[in-house]
């Protein structure tokens, strides 16, 4: 057996975006999805999941990609991270060619799913190189990210962008924008995630954005005013000044209101952290529920974050320096 594991993510700035050629910079966080990727002696496909959300809860299903998991958590969650996995599995076998090769595949994640922590990215780049791996063949960075952009691509319709597989394989911070994917130097930034329980359906937020622009020129513009926002935050960021990062990454989630990304307790949660004094925040990845990303160095966001009404879990997130770690 194969294991590698690939961290989650946030986004300081830009997702959506990203999708329309702006940059985006999102930053590994020391979350983790492991997948142990083991060959069969036949052709099918044994998915077995634990640990699919951050609350603890364990979800155990044995099926085939064929059969629905006899399982208690939201159907349409668990259809998106066996379409992942099915996905992966497919570009396992393209890169090495063994196309009728079955496998075992073991998931634990500390990421909840959808929830916009990079849970399907991590999930597809930890299981591409476990599975390549299995069949003798290690890749390189770029193509592990390239065949994990593949899987998302198709799992979600043809829209997505580089930003989240390239994270998750090459961990630290990145800047994506179109095809260009690089890392970047960040300052030590004091993350604190907050997680309303909940997720979104990434398809369908970023088929929304894309009918808004189409609709509405002033959506249009507000995708190129949030890749101004990022321009502006990479040079804070490499001024290592938190305080405009902060208030940057304030404009950024009041633009993504704006495109219709945001929730009750997104916004909720974001505002718990202004008031408790965070340089700033703003939720992260699709949207529709899931987390925000606050940047605070004392404990009082994460404070406030634990008494407010909608909030489920926070913690603080350490900057997750590598992508991809091979473990067997
Ligand atoms: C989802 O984590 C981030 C989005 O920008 C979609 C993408 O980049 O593929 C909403």
């Amino acid at each position: 057996m194969a294991v590698s594991s690939a961290p989650g993510k946030v986004y300081l700035f830009g997702e959506h975006a990203v999708v329309y050629g702006e940059p985006a910079v999102p930053c590994a966080i020391e979350v983790r999805a492991r997948v142990g990727v083991e060959k069969r002696a036949d052709s099918k496909l044994r998915i077995h999941a634990e640990d699919l959300s951050l609350d603890g809860f364990t979800v155990e299903y044995g099926g085939t990609a064929d059969g629905p998991p006899d399982v208690d958590v939201q159907e349409s969650l668990l259809d998106a991270a066996m379409g992942y996995v099915d996905s992966a599995i497919e570009q396992v076998r393209d890169v090495t060619g063994e196309d009728q090769v079955g496998f075992d595949v073991t998931i634990e994640s500390d990421i909840p799913l959808g929830a916009g922590l990079g849970s399907s990215a991590a999930v597809a780049v930890a299981a591409i190189d476990a599975g390549t791996r299995e069949l003798g063949t290690t890749l390189e960075t770029d193509e592990l990210a390239e065949r994990a952009y593949q899987t998302e691509y198709e799992v979600q319709g043809g829209q997505a962008s580089r930003a989240d597989t390239f994270c998750s394989a090459t961990g630290g911070a990145v800047r994506v924008e179109g095809d260009d994917c690089r890392s970047l130097d960040a300052p030590d930034l004091p993350i604190v995630v907050g997680f309303d329980g909940g997720a979104g359906d990434t398809g369908k937020l970023v088929a929304g954005v894309r009918s808004l622009r189409e609709e509405y020129e002033f959506a249009a513009d507000t995708v190129e005013s949030i890749g101004d926002i990022v321009r502006n935050g990479e040079q804070a960021l490499a001024a290592d000044d938190i305080e405009e990062i902060g208030r940057l990454m304030d404009f950024n989630h009041g633009l993504l209101s704006a495109l219709g990304v945001s929730s009750r307790s997104l916004d909720s949660m974001v505002w718990a952290a202004r008031n408790a004094g965070a340089h700033g925040a703003k939720l992260t990845g699709a949207g529709g529920g899931g987390c925000i990303v606050a940047l605070d160095p004392t404990d009082e966001t994460e404070t406030a974050l634990s008494y407010t009404p909608g909030c489920e879990d926070t913690f603080r997130a350490e900057l997750a320096e590598t992508g991809v770690e091979r473990l067997e």
